[in-house]
């Protein structure tokens, strides 16, 4: 290996996961502690709907799987984010941010692009800095007593 070889970045990639992802899946939430603010999921019940209802994304930085994304296509006009997470060691190096950007990239006619998450949930930032607004707040979202903001990057210029 030369020196330019060992200074180089691995690059970030996503591949689309399958059932047979399932314990990389769980491996990655296994990462992240459980808190109020977020829960990991860890069943491989929990995932099997994930992967049967929504695209999920295995995110890879070289060979490493570093986290997950998963989004649903509600309509052509509407795509539902459903989760994200980035293992705790490779957070804070724009993983998520890029991994957004490229589920927008990808719809970029859609009209609304939406999710959910805690107010307390730092991720907020992120979302807010790529365009996403808070529509409103619900109480008691999940069923697990904590409050959740539905948060939304509509389409400026829908064509009428
Ligand atoms: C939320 C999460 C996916 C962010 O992943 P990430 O790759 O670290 O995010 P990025 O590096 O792209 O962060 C972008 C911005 O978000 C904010 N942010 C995200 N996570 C943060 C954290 N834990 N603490 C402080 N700020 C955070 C910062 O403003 C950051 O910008 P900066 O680095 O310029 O300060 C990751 O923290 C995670 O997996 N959390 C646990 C699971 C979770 O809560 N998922 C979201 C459910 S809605």
């Amino acid at each position: 290996m030369n020196s330019m070889e060992k200074h180089e970045q691995p690059t970030l990639s996503t591949r689309k996961a399958s059932e047979a992802d399932i314990a990389v899946l769980i491996d990655i939430e296994k990462s992240v502690q459980k808190t109020r603010i977020y829960s990991p999921m860890v069943t491989e019940h929990a995932w099997k709907k994930e992967l049967a209802e929504n695209i999920v994304e295995i995110l890879k930085l070289g060979d490493t799987p570093v986290g997950s994304i998963a989004y649903e296509e509600k309509s052509p006009d509407h795509i539902y984010i459903s989760g994200i997470i980035v293992r705790t060691e490779y957070q804070g190096r724009g993983i998520a941010t890029n991994a957004i950007k490229g589920v927008l990239a990808k719809y970029p006619d859609a009209e609304r692009i939406d999710l959910v998450t805690h107010p307390d949930n730092p991720a907020l930032k992120l979302y807010e800095g790529l365009g996403f607004t808070v529509e409103e707040r619900k109480e008691n979202y999940w069923g697990d007593g904590e409050p959740r903001l539905v948060l939304a990057k509509v389409k400026e210029n829908p064509t009428p």
